[in-house]
């Protein structure tokens, strides 16, 4: 079993229409290159299975949508993807806004499930595990999901999961402010449901990948490995300081051993 995970892209689409944010999100506009390169790279694994993390474009429009899907559908293996907050967020302020002011609504969900892009919190079966993937877009969780992740849970098997938002554990918390004080982590952490690990995850999780910090760690809590990962673009972005080279992570189980390494596009 060979996984690939991808995260973070914030794509934006030429024909995107919301023109007044192109110049003030130039970082991640002219971004998409490394992107592409990043995706060949994955081909040149040749994973099982491709996971994107969500944020795949920087902002929801239909435009924005379709670009990140026909960059995407260059894959060989099958992906799949779970929800970050920017892919279901829109421009609050009309086509002219300049200012990066933004709206979410899980209702955009239903744009992605029209052209075959599953959002919903749901299992996978790899054969030696089981890959759950969770909607925790908005740093919480919709209403039915603890029952459902105790079902889809129920069977034992060693199980990995994807979301966009990291855990709200102590430890986590204590990282991210250690990396950058200035998070709010309300939003940095699944601040919404924070029993959610404790009490229906911890034991029953071997690895958890998570996207949207736009930094990379991997943390332990007892059994488990929470694998924090960073952009998949090459970018330069002003308002944190950081400079990022376009990364994927691959997970692979060989011999009873699951062993993760990173790839980038450069
Ligand atoms: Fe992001
Ligand atoms: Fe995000």
């Amino acid at each position: 079993m060979k996984i690939a995970l991808l995260g973070d892209s914030h794509l934006i689409a030429e024909d995107d229409p919301y023109r007044g944010l192109h110049g003030v999100r130039s970082f991640f506009k002219d971004a998409w290159p490394s992107f592409q390169r990043l995706l060949r790279r994955i081909n040149e694994e040749s994973p099982d299975l491709t996971v994107m993390l969500g944020d795949l474009v920087d902002w929801f429009s239909p435009q924005n949508v379709a670009f990140g899907l026909d960059l995407m559908s260059t894959l060989r293996s099958p992906w799949h993807m779970v929800p970050g907050n920017h892919d279901i967020e829109a421009p609050s302020g009309g086509l002219g806004q300049s200012r990066f002011d933004v709206n979410a609504d899980r209702g955009r969900l239903a744009h992605w499930h029209s052209l075959g892009v599953d959002l919903s919190t749901r299992a996978i079966d790899l054969g030696s595990h089981r890959l759950v993937l969770l909607d925790n877009s908005l740093s919480d969780v919709i209403a039915g999901t603890e029952e459902s992740l105790r079902t889809l849970l129920g069977r034992g098997d060693p199980t990995l999961l994807c979301a966009h938002v990291p855990f709200d554990l102590p430890s986590i918390r204590e990282y991210i402010l250690s990396v950058d004080p200035t998070r709010n982590l309300k939003k940095y952490v699944q601040s919404g449901t924070p029993g959610l690990y404790r009490d229906v995850l911890r034991g029953r999780v071997t690895d958890i990948f998570t996207a949207h910090l736009h930094f990379s760690n991997v943390l332990r809590d007892e059994s488990t490995r929470f694998h924090l990962r960073g952009l998949s673009t090459s970018v330069h972005d002003p308002n944190r300081n950081q400079t990022t080279i376009a990364e994927a992570l691959v997970v692979e189980h060989r011999n009873g051993v699951l062993t993760h390494r990173a790839v980038t596009a450069d």
